[in-house]
């Protein structure tokens, strides 16, 4: 008996351990940062947002269009009227991926990963506000935000029944735009497809299809906000987003999805990167996109497992903290993503506004889409620039300066350093937690008397039930 519960408490150890390097509170913590790059960073929320009620698509799940944990997919609809009665903005919501079917069954118990979890209610804002002063351009439109809960941008069509994980992103999309056009897109004659982040690269990788599935009379265009990911190097050398977008390929079977004319040439990988498809997207599309975006700093450029040493934690927390050889790093990957946008920047067709700042998902924030300080570049703010360029008014192919020299970014900062220590803290925590129950493994290991094999069997419990809380 005691040395069943020796064994037990080395399993423990190892258990622990073994977390550290994908653990839940990771996840967690990762799942909080996310949110706050693209959403809840919100300097001075604007006054009463208008709140949009949760739809779930009913009878999607015939189809097999499903949430990753098997519930129904949903979108957030808040009708047209006047002159935006018979216009539609399909704004794809963003959230990461998973890579690995450890985080995708994690996912299922976020509202990334399950309906059950979505709010019930979201707040509209920026290119989804219904006020004229706040969006002068798509206010009165249809607006929906359609909601993300497949891990691969709404692009997978697979699953693993072992791991009870659907994999039907792409039968979301399909849903989704079927409910919609029985709702009146059918006699749409404007359509944007818009989208941030994981939603940004979700708005490339669908552009023509949504092209071809809305009346052919009607006019469309596409927006990617903050979803020109880069295939960069990072700090250390390696791949960081590489090797991530890899796993998620992998884990949904992906390959069959993806562009055919990409992947023809090149390896499925390479064909999930915005930087291969842009250019051979025929249907006109804007990126918006900071050119220092956080998120990619954060998670691709310099994520901790690229900077052991935490010499970009600073710099990763406030631009103003990064020294002259990382800005000369920023600098080189802003000239990457330059370069990677030359041959879709030569269309006619196509729209850019890439500005100098540390931010991720401008358009669905009031304060950077549009406000009395939000970002410009020579003078014109995002949402003129989408306008002008949707509407055919004037030619947008705006490339700020290098930083710093803009000083109307919104750059994200303060908050995330709190982020960054609740990652530290956790780990820590673990650290901790993984040296008691060595402790109290050897403490057994040592003297078998009984009084003491009763202190550690209470002693490993707490720490049981406390690691995995
Ligand atoms: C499905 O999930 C199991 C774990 O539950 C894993 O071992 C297996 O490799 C996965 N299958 C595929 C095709 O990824
Ligand atoms: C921007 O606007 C201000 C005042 O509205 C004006 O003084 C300035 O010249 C403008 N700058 C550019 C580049 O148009």
């Amino acid at each position: 008996m005691k040395c069943v519960w020796f064994l037990c408490c080395f399993l423990c150890f190892g258990v622990v351990l073994s977390r550290s390097e994908d653990g839940f509170e990771d996840l967690k913590a990762r799942e909080s940062l996310l949110s706050y790059l693209e959403h809840d960073a919100v300097a001075e929320p604007a006054p009463q947002p208008v709140m949009i009620g949760l739809t779930l698509i009913q009878g999607a799940d015939s189809k097999g269009a499903v949430c990753l944990d098997g519930t129904l997919p949903g979108y957030h609809l808040d009708p047209g009227s006047g002159s935006g009665a018979n216009s539609w903005l399909i704004h794809l919501e963003g959230g990461g991926w998973c890579n690995t079917i450890r985080n995708c069954v994690f996912r299922k118990t976020t509202r990334r990963g399950s309906s059950k979890f979505m709010e019930k209610q979201l707040p509209f804002t920026g290119i989804l506000s219904n006020k004229a002063e706040e969006n002068p351009d798509f206010y009165n439109w249809n607006r929906v935000k359609l909601r993300y809960c497949d891990g691969a941008s709404f692009s997978g069509d697979s699953q693993n029944e072992s791991a009870q994980l659907n994999f039907r992103g792409q039968r979301i999309w399909l849903a989704a735009i079927e409910e919609l056009m029985a709702k009146g897109m059918q006699n749409a004659e404007q359509a944007l497809l818009s989208g941030c982040s994981a939603g940004g690269l979700a708005s490339i990788l669908h552009c023509d299809e949504f092209r071809d599935l809305v009346p052919q009379t009607t006019k469309v265009k596409c927006l990617s906000d903050a979803g020109m990911f880069i295939d960069a190097v990072d700090v250390s050398g390696g791949r960081t987003l590489r090797n991530m977008f890899a796993g998620v390929v992998s884990v949904q079977e992906l390959q069959k999805d993806l562009s055919s004319t990409c992947t023809s040439q090149l390896d499925p990988t390479s064909c999930f990167f915005p930087q291969n498809l842009v250019a051979n997207i025929k249907t006109p599309l804007f990126l918006l996109n900071a050119a220092y975006d956080v998120w990619q700093l954060q998670s691709s450029l310099a994520p901790s497992s690229a900077d052991p040493l935490g010499q970009w934690k600073d710099c990763k927390a406030d631009n103003a903290h990064c020294d002259s050889s990382q800005i000369q790093f920023l600098q080189d990957f802003r000239n990457e993503m330059l370069n990677t946008i030359k041959v879709f920047s030569e269309s006619d067709l196509n729209g850019l506004f890439i500005n100098s700042c540390f931010a991720h998902c401008q358009s669905e924030r009031q304060d950077t889409w549009f406000a009395n300080d939000s970002p410009v570049i020579g003078n014109k703010s995002i949402a003129k620039s989408v306008g002008d360029w949707y509407f055919d008014r004037v030619a947008v192919k705006t490339i700020d300066c290098p930083y710093p020299c803009d000083n109307t970014c919104h750059n994200l900062v303060a908050h995330t350093d709190d982020v960054i220590s609740t990652i530290t803290i956790s780990q820590s925590t673990r650290l901790t937690f993984s040296l008691l129950s060595l402790l109290s493994a050897f403490l057994m290991s040592l003297t078998f008397s009984n009084a003491l094999y009763e202190v550690s069997v209470l002693v490993t419990h707490t720490i049981v039930s406390l690691s995995l809380h």
